[in-house]
């Protein structure tokens, strides 16, 4: 039977799965793995299902000479050195489209929160301090009718865009590649360049891949080509944003606001957002629906066992 480290905690379903069709050693707990431990526990394993928080770096693959497969739990996979496990000719798979809609949803609780102010007002009642309905008490922003810039054209970015169909927005969108003429159609979404994206939208959302090219996209040069009444909105990476640069940008209100998903230090977040009250927070949730992560799980078993079993992995990266 192959041997399979599944590194982390998952539901119980595609565990047994995995355990139905090969020798598993689970690494239970919140915490990931720590490098030596993770080296060590590879060394005998065929397969590996891991999750974000696990660095498989050059080291890693270059250490575990069974190894056949990486399945992260998880579309993202900046987390993986893909060359160097192609180099050994261990495959490599991701779990895209079974997260689209979870994450395009969780993307605008963001935006919605941030321009309606949503968790200001529970942390304003909770605290005890409404005493009586005032006509201009926690003022926000409208998201219906505004120009919504997608930045990331991709499947996630793509459901986003079709949401805000229902909100009567101008969408543009921003991507390497561009949409074909079809799909611009039925999503009413305009091809901008980057610089009259960030300039004419209302809300920006990240959606792209963390690449070296998208590393620090949205730095403080960015930031300034936004409308002081914009929002920034991160469900993607955290490190396609400057921190810094943004804790900056909302404390001295050149932007509005931002809903964040993602940092670039995580758990760590930026200090000096902390305190602000234009933005909000949440701890890299974006899929984080319970049919969603037994979806993710299980695909990424089964991608996992495939390859053990000589067939091909049904989403490779
Ligand atoms: C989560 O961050 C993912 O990439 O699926």
């Amino acid at each position: 039977m192959a041997k399979i480290l599944i590194s982390g905690d998952l539901l119980d379903g595609p565990v047994a799965l995995a355990r139905s069709r090969a020798e598993v050693d689970q690494h239970a707990g919140a915490d990931p793995l720590p490098k030596l431990d993770l080296i060590a526990r590879l060394r005998n394993k065929d397969g590996l299902v891991c999750l974000i928080t696990d660095i498989i770096d050059d080291q890693v693959v270059g250490s575990a000479p069974r190894l056949k497969v990486i399945a992260n739990v998880a579309v993202g996979y900046d987390n993986i050195d893909v060359a160097a496990a192609r180099r050994r000719g261990i495959v490599v798979t991701n779990t895209p489209d079974v997260l689209t809609d979870t994450t395009a949803d969780f993307t605008w609780a963001l935006m919605l929160a941030t321009a309606r102010r949503a968790i200001e007002a529970d942390r304003y009642v909770r605290a005890g301090h409404w005493r009586k309905w005032e006509f201009l008490r926690l003022l926000g922003t409208d998201v219906h009718g505004k120009t919504l810039g997608i930045v990331g054209f991709g499947r996630i970015g793509r459901a986003v865009g079709r949401r805000a169909l229902g909100f009567g927005m101008r969408v543009l969108y921003h991507d390497a590649v561009r949409a074909d003429p079809a799909q611009e159609l039925e999503l009413r979404a305009t091809f901008a360049d980057r610089a009259t994206l960030l300039r004419e939208s209302d809300f920006v959302t990240l959606h792209c891949a963390l690449t070296p090219e998208t590393h620090h996209l949205i730095d403080a040069h960015a930031l300034r080509q936004m409308k002081p009444s914009a929002i920034l909105i991160n469900a993607a990476r955290g490190p396609i944003v400057d921190e810094a640069a943004l804790a900056e940008a909302l404390r001295e209100r050149r932007i509005a606001g931002a809903g964040l998903d993602v940092f670039e230090r995580e758990p760590t977040v930026h200090p000096e957002l902390l305190p602000l009250d234009n933005v909000v927070l949440a701890p890299h949730i974006a899929s984080a629906s319970e049919a969603t992560r037994i979806k993710m799980a299980t695909l990424a078993v089964e991608n996992c066992l495939a390859v053990l079993e000589g067939r091909p992995p049904l989403t490779p990266v």
